[in-house]
């Protein structure tokens, strides 16, 4: 049997802390998806962040166009450039190279025209070095899932509440909590699945919901704020970590690092203050020392 998921207790290894495993494939995910062995992934937008993110265990990373929010402060992910996409699942890609890295089309790069779409898909697995791409969808999106699949590029459906359609919704939430739009997103990912989709994300649903899309689909699903049956779990690093004020209702913190940080950079504003830097000075050679000082002293009485 291929084993691939990380061990849950081991000794760690690698420089500072990692643990060995071996590269972390779809291929893998699939096989952990039909073991029952949940995978853990998480958005993240950059490579060193994604460095420890693969030394944790962490089986995919996702380049998530939350990274307007979240990187660049603005108001919602449409905002989110295609090009900035490209560069930040790269930089996971060059941080996590044993790790799935998928890359989240933003808003508008695989709505307007096929070909538009295909080529700004294709940017994210040659530029992007993706391994997966994921576009949020319902069935009229199967088409274009259809061709990217046949081009070669792997997509993942993201169906249930769907954030960049949050404008129609008046704002982020849940989906699914009629039993009509319940059916709907059930038969969307049916669909998508049969138009190639390698993965499904499932987000903002009831678990009757996920049960339902677990039961008529084979492909891993992955789950946010969907309940724990999902193959894998996904949530935003930075809500995980304690950094955002406000987290979705599913995001409960491991860490309060957003406390830590304030306390971190509060005692380098005292050492600042203090004139007590820390660190490592820059030192002259006695030699070098004497001579820099007979230079100055000699420009000062020629001065
Ligand atoms: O952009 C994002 O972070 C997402 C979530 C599903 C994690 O799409």
């Amino acid at each position: 049997m291929d084993t691939v998921s990380p061990p849950i207790t081991g000794k760690p290894d690698g420089e500072r802390g990692g643990q060995v495993r071996k590269p972390v494939t779809i291929k893998t995910l699939r096989q952990m998806a039909a073991r029952g062995e949940p995978f853990a992934c998480l958005a993240c937008y950059d490579a060193i962040t994604a460095r420890w993110l693969e030394r944790a265990g962490v089986h995919l990373l996702l380049a998530g166009d939350s990274a307007a929010e979240i990187v660049l402060g603005l108001p919602r992910t449409i905002h989110m450039p295609l090009d900035l996409t490209v560069w930040l699942t790269a930089a996971l890609k060059r941080g996590a190279p044993g790790t799935v890295v998928m890359a989240d089309m933003p808003f508008l790069s695989y709505h307007t025209d096929d070909g538009e779409a295909l080529r700004n898909a294709g940017r994210c697995m040659t530029e992007g070095l993706a391994d997966i791409v994921k576009l949020e969808a319902d069935a009229s999106f199967a088409p274009i899932i259809d061709k990217m699949t046949r081009a070669g590029i792997p997509v993942c459906a993201h169906v249930g509440s769907l954030p960049q359609r949050a404008a129609i919704r008046g704002g982020y939430g849940s989906a699914g909590r009629s039993a009509k739009e319940a059916a709907r997103i059930v038969e969307d990912a049916v669909a998508l699945e049969q138009a190639g989709a390698a993965m499904l994300l499932l987000e903002a649903v009831p678990d009757e919901v996920t049960d339902a899309v677990l039961a008529r689909t084979r492909v891993p699903v992955i789950g946010i704020g969907a309940g724990t049956a999902c193959h894998g779990q996904i949530l935003v690093l930075h809500d995980l970590l304690g950094l955002t004020d406000h987290p979705p209702r599913f995001a409960e913190p491991t860490a309060n690092l957003g406390e830590a940080v304030r306390d971190a950079a509060h005692a380098w504003v005292q050492r600042v203050h203090a004139r007590e830097i820390g660190g490592r000075r820059y030192e002259m050679a006695e030699d070098e020392r004497v001579a820099f000082q007979e230079a100055v002293q000699h420009r000062k009485a020629s001065s």
